[in-house]
């Protein structure tokens, strides 16, 4: 069996990865993750989905020697996917010395050991933040990239670049994925984002509130230039997001990549506004939610969606799931935490 790594294994988009790999593919996955914004809790829901079980090494990324202990312990492996990494662009904002830190040294401790021990596969999460504020949409992987706005959107675009250098000199082969918004959770219900600190997020701000757990939620504008006067973002369900991990760790084990580093968008391509979402979830759930319209967020864009036609054609990856899907599985996930916190 072929055996890859998963950083941040424990996080969000790294679970239900991890479990796609073990539900899907005949890859032996092991996970590095410190617990930073994790648990460990989510191994056992792992195991309960997928049935099989996966370890997971609490280890920093910072740390290099502990990091290459777990290489040196792991000589079999053949390809890393490295989502690892601090993800709030708020947090980000206030601690940039943390965030360069972490997602930074992390990387490049990572890619030391590949490089070690031979690891040639090395899948990179980027993030639709990369672009800034992009003046044309939809947005291509060739479009020009603006001036990002935060710290966190600075690391992703270093990583790239220092990434696109490491290419040139190494045997490795890369490929970065730009997410836009991953949502949504396992099918089962058993999985999902479960942020250590209070969301931010439009879709777990949603489920909040539909829990009670927030008495009500903000749209953030309602006088953007967009067909209802709120935000558009292309949100892309979490397995969708998982399953083109898988293809793009196959086109690199299986040598059908055209170039070593290869940068794919990972969106459904249709803009969703916060109204629009708001209803697909009301309609979905037929929970009613408590909002108000509130004066922008600082450092919004108005509309971003992508082209993800470059993933489609050369990863064969279409996404599956639709926004309301999206909804059901986040909100299944929302009264899954509810029933084992009581
Ligand atoms: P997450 O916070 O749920 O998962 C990241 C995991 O990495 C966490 O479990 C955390 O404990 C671990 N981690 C962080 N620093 C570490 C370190 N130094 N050593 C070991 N483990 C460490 O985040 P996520 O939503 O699953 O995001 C995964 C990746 O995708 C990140 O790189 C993020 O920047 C990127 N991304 C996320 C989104 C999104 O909206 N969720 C969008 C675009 C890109
Ligand atoms: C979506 C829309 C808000 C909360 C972030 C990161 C980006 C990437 C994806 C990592 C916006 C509106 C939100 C609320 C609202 N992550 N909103 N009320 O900002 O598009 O992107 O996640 O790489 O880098 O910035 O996502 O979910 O915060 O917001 O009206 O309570 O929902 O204004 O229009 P965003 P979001």
């Amino acid at each position: 069996m072929k055996k890859i790594i998963v950083t941040g294994g424990c996080g969000y988009i790294g679970s239900q990865t991890i479990i796609e790999l073990l539900k899907h593919t005949e890859y032996e996955v092991i996970s590095i993750d410190n617990l930073v914004n994790s648990a460990e809790t989510v191994l056992q829901r792992i195991k309960l989905i997928a049935g099989k079980e996966v370890i997971n090494y609490k280890v920093d990324l910072c740390d290099y020697n502990t990091t290459r202990q777990v290489f040196q312990t792991n000589q079999d492996v053949v390809g890393v996917i490295h989502f690892a990494a601090l993800k709030s662009v708020g947090d980000s904002v206030s601690q940039p010395v943390r965030y360069y830190h972490n997602n930074i040294e992390s990387l490049l401790n990572v890619i030391k050991c590949c490089q070690e021990f031979h690891i040639d596969n090395f899948i990179f999460s980027s993030s639709c933040s990369v672009y800034g504020n992009v003046a044309s949409l939809p947005v291509k992987e060739e479009t020009s990239l603006s001036p990002v706005v935060s710290p966190y959107a600075h690391t992703k675009l270093m990583a790239e670049q220092m990434l696109r250098f490491i290419a040139d000199q190494a045997t490795m082969n890369f490929i970065l994925l730009r997410y836009f918004n991953p949502v949504g959770g396992d099918t089962s219900g058993m999985n999902g984002e479960d942020p250590v600190n209070p969301p931010s997020n439009l879709i777990p701000v949603i489920t909040q509130t539909a829990a009670g757990i927030r008495e009500k939620m903000t749209v953030f504008g309602n006088d953007y230039p967009t067909r209802d006067g709120s935000c558009i973002r292309d949100y892309i369900h979490v397995i969708d997001i998982a399953d083109a991990h898988i293809k793009a760790m196959n086109r690199l084990v299986d040598k059908k990549n055209k170039d070593n580093y290869e940068i794919y968008n990972l969106g459904t391509g249709e803009g969703v506004s916060v109204f629009e979402a708001i209803k697909a979830f009301e309609e979905v759930t037929g929970v009613s939610l408590n909002y108000e319209v509130s004066p922008r967020r600082p450092g919004d864009v108005a509309s971003i969606y992508s082209d993800s036609t470059k993933a489609n054609i050369e990863l064969g990856w279409k996404p599956a799931y639709s926004i309301k899907e999206m909804m059901s599985t986040a909100w299944k996930w929302q009264l899954y935490i509810n029933s084992i916190s009581k």
